[in-house]
């Protein structure tokens, strides 16, 4: 299995573990009014600095290689970056609601509670989207040179500094995934075990 699918598999299980913490707090709020302020905050941040900078561009690299290989099987598939811009304009719809909840500046609660639905909806449909239907073709279409260049790539693209400052910056989210008890995905499992 190519690095770069590796890596991409495991970043869509870590957020997808988000998504799930996340929809447990807009239960929570949705019932109460008060979540857990840090965690939200937290997520939010994360989903913020994350994807759109460190998984997305992956994923764009990976489509970039597929649409030279096999432009008729990537235009069935529609266009990845497009969804990626979608993907992050809802995110920053999601973002300011939940700034705005934690300024406690008066939001409409079932009117957050929708946005932070429809955003958890579109996070899991696009993710979804991606392993069922891009990576297959990814996998099937490209051969070992377009993967050895990829991973290359994909290898010089890591940012330390994310990954050091992650302990600090996210303590109530490590805090949370430490003794995280959601059950894996069945698909995500075989690959765990074998340390992906
Ligand atoms: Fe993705």
């Amino acid at each position: 299995m190519p690095l770069a699918i590796d890596m991409i598999r495991s970043e869509h299980r870590t957020m997808a573990k988000l998504l799930d913490l996340l929809e447990r707090q807009i239960d929570l709020f949705e019932k109460t009014g008060e979540p857990d302020y840090d965690l939200l905050g937290e997520i939010v941040d994360y989903f913020r600095s994350f994807p759109d900078l460190y998984h997305h561009p992956k994923e764009d690299l990976i489509f970039a290689y597929l649409s030279k290989r096999a432009p008729d099987a990537v235009a069935e598939f529609g266009d990845l970056e497009a969804e990626h811009e979608k993907v992050n304009a809802r995110l920053n719809r999601f973002a300011r609601a939940v700034v705005n909840v934690l300024m406690q500046v008066e939001v409409p609660r079932e009117a957050f509670v929708r946005l932070a639905r429809e955003f958890i909806l579109g996070e899991r449909k696009h993710m979804q989207a991606e392993e069922t239907l891009f990576f297959p073709l990814a996998l099937e279409k490209l051969d070992e040179a377009d993967w050895a260049e990829i991973d290359a790539r994909i290898a010089r693209f890591k940012d330390p500094l994310l990954e050091t400052q992650a302990p600090h910056r996210y303590a109530a989210l490590q805090e949370q995934l430490t003794h995280w008890r959601g059950e894996p995905a069945p698909a995500a499992r075989p690959q765990e075990a074998t340390g992906g």
